[in-house]
């Protein structure tokens, strides 16, 4: 019988060529090729990108530039992302990768530390941030982008179900599990925001700053 992600696949836009060659070759080559956002996820972010309309994007965790280049789609021509990759080996990659696709160029790399080079954006504010970083380092990258962002903008964080260890007993050594139990309940009782959760593969957190 088909799946009903098969199903959801099936009757939402297909995913561009080069989306598709960058997933695959993520999932044969690299250690945790399963960190990308695939098919399903990526036409959402676009979606997103559309209904925001945001001048200035940031990303936290870029991977291989899947989501950058689902967002960057949606962009309109003076709009760009900021998106912050920790591991310089990946570099060359995502570089490749940008240089690609039409869209690249709407797309503006940093290597190093999100919660370093966030500091650095001293007059940038985003309208839109999507957090998909480390676990562990979920509520620090929501309180450095919180001031970076606009009021009325939005941040979008991934992973927040996490499996759906959320709900489970948590190991005393499971530091993802615990950032992202941190950063939900945190966000629980934040006056700042306004937030919702989709159920949607492994959780998307909606945030809208007030
Ligand atoms: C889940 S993957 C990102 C997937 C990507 N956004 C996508 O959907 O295609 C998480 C990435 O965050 C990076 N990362 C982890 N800690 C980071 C930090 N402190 N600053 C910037 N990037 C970080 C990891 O190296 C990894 O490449």
């Amino acid at each position: 019988m088909e799946s009903i992600d098969d199903y959801i696949t099936e009757h939402i836009d297909q995913e561009p060529d080069l989306l598709k060659h960058i997933y695959r070759e993520a999932q044969l080559k690299l250690l945790h090729g399963n960190m990308s956002s695939g098919h399903l996820q990526g036409r959402l972010l676009k979606m997103l990108v559309h209904m925001i309309n945001p001048k200035k994007v940031l990303e936290i965790g870029t991977f291989t530039g899947y989501s950058a280049l689902c967002m960057a789609e949606a962009l309109d021509d003076e709009a760009t992302i900021h998106t912050i990759e920790i591991d310089d080996e990946m570099e060359d990659l995502i570089v490749n990768n940008f240089s690609q696709s039409l869209f690249g160029e709407k797309i503006i790399l940093h290597i190093g530390d999100a919660n370093e080079v966030i500091q650095q954006f001293e007059n940038n504010f985003f309208d839109l941030v999507y957090i998909d970083g480390n676990k562990r380092d979920y509520w620090l990258n929501f309180e450095s982008v919180l001031p970076k962002t606009e009021k009325g903008g939005f941040i979008i964080a991934d992973n927040t179900l996490w499996h759906g260890k959320v709900v489970e007993p948590v190991k005393s050594n499971d530091w993802q599990t615990k950032g992202i139990l941190e950063f939900n309940n945190k966000l629980k009782s934040d006056n700042r925001v306004e937030k919702v959760i989709l159920p949607l593969r492994d959780g998307l957190t909606l945030i809208r700053k007030i």
